[in-house]
């Protein structure tokens, strides 16, 4: 019996903990940081675990999502169509700053893999655009990007863009589709140096194929530090 009681003090603890985060949430922005679990313990005089199970519903619920690392936030809304984003947006949507330092920026003929990629002949101009990418001010991923030179002529000239959709789109290139792959590997020398990584240590490779109706504009590789970046993914149905 005494336990019985126990256990309804501590479910009913829960979900006071959950139900005052939630008020305390309500409205709020997407990314906009939760409480952090030892605030909760403290306010509340309860053990770390209820605080985590009040959380952790809060999370199940689509209300919170988790970042490795950084915290407890406001979840972006679920039931969205899948949206293909930039970096800039990407991490925007998690409520960070974007910014890049360009490592490589220059024309280059393509080779059999890039040229395939591109849907051009090899040694065709491409535009090679190789930039280290933070998010508020953390170094989050190396990106090695492949542009059709045809379709952007004097894209180099005119000054790199801090956002390559947003220069695209003034273009009226902007991707309207893309077909990523997503691989799990360790990062090597030249990244972990870059990444700010030991090498051999995780990273998650993205690469993306990007076109504006059936025109292949761009490819790329991503390559993320897997200890800062987690890859939300919609599937099925849009529903709004
Ligand atoms: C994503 C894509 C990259 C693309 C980048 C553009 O990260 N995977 O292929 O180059 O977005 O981002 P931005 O417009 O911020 O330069």
């Amino acid at each position: 019996m005494e336990q019985a009681v126990e256990m309804v003090q501590r479910e009913l603890k829960h979900v006071v903990v959950r139900e005052h985060v939630r008020s305390l949430l309500d409205g709020a922005e997407p990314g906009t940081p939760a409480p952090s679990e030892r605030e909760l313990v403290s306010q509340f005089k309860v053990a770390r675990m209820t605080v985590r199970q009040a959380l952790d519903a809060l999370v199940a619920e689509g209300l919170l999502e988790r970042m490795p690392g950084r915290g407890t936030f406001v979840a972006r809304p679920r039931r969205r169509p899948a949206q293909l984003t930039s970096f800039t947006e990407d991490m925007r949507r998690r409520g960070l700053t974007a910014d890049s330092r360009t490592l490589l920026a220059r024309i280059e003929k393509a080779g059999p893999g890039v040229a395939r990629a591109l849907e051009v002949e090899p040694n065709s101009p491409v535009v090679h655009w190789k930039r280290l990418r933070r998010a508020g001010g953390a170094t989050m991923c190396l990106e090695d990007a492949y542009l059709n030179e045809a379709l952007l002529p004097g894209f180099l000239a005119s000054g790199l863009p801090s956002s390559l959709y947003d220069a695209l789109q003034g273009r009226r290139l902007r991707p309207t589709w893309a077909e990523d792959a997503i691989q799990a590997d360790v990062a090597s020398v030249e990244e972990a140096d870059l990444l700010g990584l030991e090498p051999g240590q995780p990273v998650l490779r993205l690469a993306r194929r990007a076109l504006c109706g059936d025109r292949v504009v761009q490819v790329s590789r991503s390559t993320y530090r897997s200890d800062r970046f987690t890859l939300h993914v919609q599937l099925g149905e849009a529903t709004a």
